[in-house]
């Protein structure tokens, strides 16, 4: 595997390459991350990963400088995928200025769910992700469905701007008690981490009710936050969502049976978890 941090060495070392499957990742890579290679390699040839923590994607008071940065263990990990590429710059290499031109993400999407709670968030996402595919010049790009708003930010862009990469969705990967993986699982103590995998069990218990016709989906979204919070979680939202646009479903959207996705995010103790499940 070629590790490079200029950029134009990395279009040298890709120059007429047609077919990249580009998978970008902030590091500290578990399971997840590596099923994301996995898929990159059945959608294209050579696969180019990337490992660049964006500080443009975090908040004043989130966690930029704790981040984890796992380098060592990273370059292992990708190595034994066949990964052909790591693109892992500096912040100079990408931000040699300050970065003034950024995406700005429409309202509707970019500000609701996540960009509600962090703000700016996705405008950081989808800066990074245009220069990045600006970098690599992917065939597909692939993303995971456990971020799922982030999925759709990028999906709209790519279509917005007529890119020539495709962006591919990745199932969640989870651990056997349900809690899908995360870079921020690490920051979870043991007894958090026991009590983690509820989040998704509300998830699905939301799923459930809805699957076996109870469509009142305040009650609904009320009675997990208030379930959660009684655990002890601090959620910010669990919000039954429409798929296509990730608007609240309307009564009409209900009866047609449009497909929805239910969202959560919640802290436990100091560390913030995300998750989400397709009804
Ligand atoms: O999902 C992530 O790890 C990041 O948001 C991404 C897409 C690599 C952009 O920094």
């Amino acid at each position: 595997m070629k590790i490079i941090s200029s950029i134009a060495e990395l279009h040298d070392q890709l120059r007429g390459q047609l077919r990249t499957a580009f998978v970008p990742t902030m590091g500290n890579l578990h399971d997840g991350h590596l099923s994301l290679m996995r898929l990159a390699r059945k959608h294209g040839d050579p696969v180019v990963a990337s490992i660049f923590v964006n500080r443009l994607q975090f908040g004043p008071n989130e966690d930029f400088d704790k981040y984890p940065r796992t380098f060592a263990a990273d370059v292992e990990k990708l190595e034994k995928e066949g990964v052909y590429v790591l693109f892992a710059p500096t912040e100079k290499d990408i931000y040699p200025e300050p970065q003034e031109f950024r995406i700005q993400p429409p309202d509707d999407l970019g500000n609701i769910l996540e960009g509600h709670f962090r703000p700016g968030f996705f405008t950081g996402v989808t800066t990074i992700v245009m220069k990045l595919f600006s970098c690599v010049q992917p065939r597909v790009a692939i993303f995971g469905k456990k971020d799922y708003q982030q999925l759709m930010v990028i999906r709209n862009m790519a279509r917005q701007f007529a890119l020539p990469t495709e962006i591919i969705a990745a199932e969640t990967y989870r651990a056997e008690d349900g809690l899908a993986l995360s870079s921020r699982n690490g920051y979870l103590s043991e007894s958090e981490r026991a009590e983690a995998p509820t989040l998704f069990r509300e998830l699905n218990r939301v799923a459930d009710a809805l699957r076996s016709g109870n469509l009142d989906v305040s009650l609904l979204e009320k009675s997990a936050i208030d379930h959660l919070a009684r655990r002890g979680w601090q959620p910010d939202y669990i919000a039954i969502r429409k798929r296509s646009d990730l608007q609240p479903p309307t009564a009409g959207d209900i009866a047609t049976r449009e497909p929805l996705v239910v969202l959560a995010a919640a802290k436990l103790g100091s560390t913030r978890l995300i998750d989400n499940l397709e009804v």
